[in-house]
């Protein structure tokens, strides 16, 4: 059976520059055999984490009532989970962080998934990507005992504009990452 991959989509920007990477990341994918779906946060209702705790002392259920639900439901069922997000002062879109707290309900059921970043900012260099690849290797960290792991990321760089990183290496390399996934 082909591994799952779920691809969590951050941008508020459609057909933006984390767009284009997690497409070029998912042609490689599915080249290589691999099953894919790709979800817009955007689209989502996702209420931000109240910190109630109660998922931590029921088995992992969310007392809120939204679209969080059928994201739980998927990122289990995933093998692989990319978070794509645009670097917004240094850091995840606010869509993405949202999802990332409210998924503290996962954190003692999440297991085996295989983690990849792919992300993209207007800065010129990795350099200014380091808080965001911090926070991606972090994130995975707190799901460490469910043997949860990192794959890999990418970064677009100078990429200001919609469609800034179309033709460029970097989404090569995206499209390198997800057809050399084991
Ligand atoms: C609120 C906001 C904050 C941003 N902060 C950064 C930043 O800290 N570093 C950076 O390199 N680019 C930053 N950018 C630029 C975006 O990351 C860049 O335009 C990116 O390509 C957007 O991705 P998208 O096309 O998928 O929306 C910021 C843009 C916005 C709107």
């Amino acid at each position: 059976m082909s591994k799952k991959i779920l691809v969590l989509c951050g941008s508020p920007r459609k057909h933006g520059n984390t767009d284009l990477l997690s497409d070029a990341f998912l042609k490689g994918a599915s080249e290589a055999g691999f099953e894919a779906e790709k979800i817009y946060i955007r689209d989502k209702q996702i209420n931000g984490c109240m910190g109630c705790s109660v998922c931590q002392k029921n088995g992992g259920s969310c007392v809120q009532k939204d679209d969080m639900a059928e994201i739980y439901k998927k990122m289990t069922a995933a093998d692989i989970i990319v978070l794509a997000s645009p670097v917004y002062f240094y850091t995840w879109s606010s869509q993405m962080k949202t999802l990332l707290d409210r998924s503290f309900a996962m954190e003692q059921t999440l297991k085996n998934k295989v983690f990849y970043l792919i992300s993209a900012g207007a800065a010129p260099t990795k350099d200014y990507m380091k808080t965001m690849q911090i926070c991606f290797e972090q994130y995975v960290d707190c799901f460490r005992r469910g043997g949860n792991q990192i794959g890999g990321s990418v970064f677009g760089l100078s990429a200001d504009r919609s469609g800034a990183v179309s033709g460029s290496d970097e989404e090569r390399q995206a499209y390198e990452l997800g057809k050399n996934m084991r």
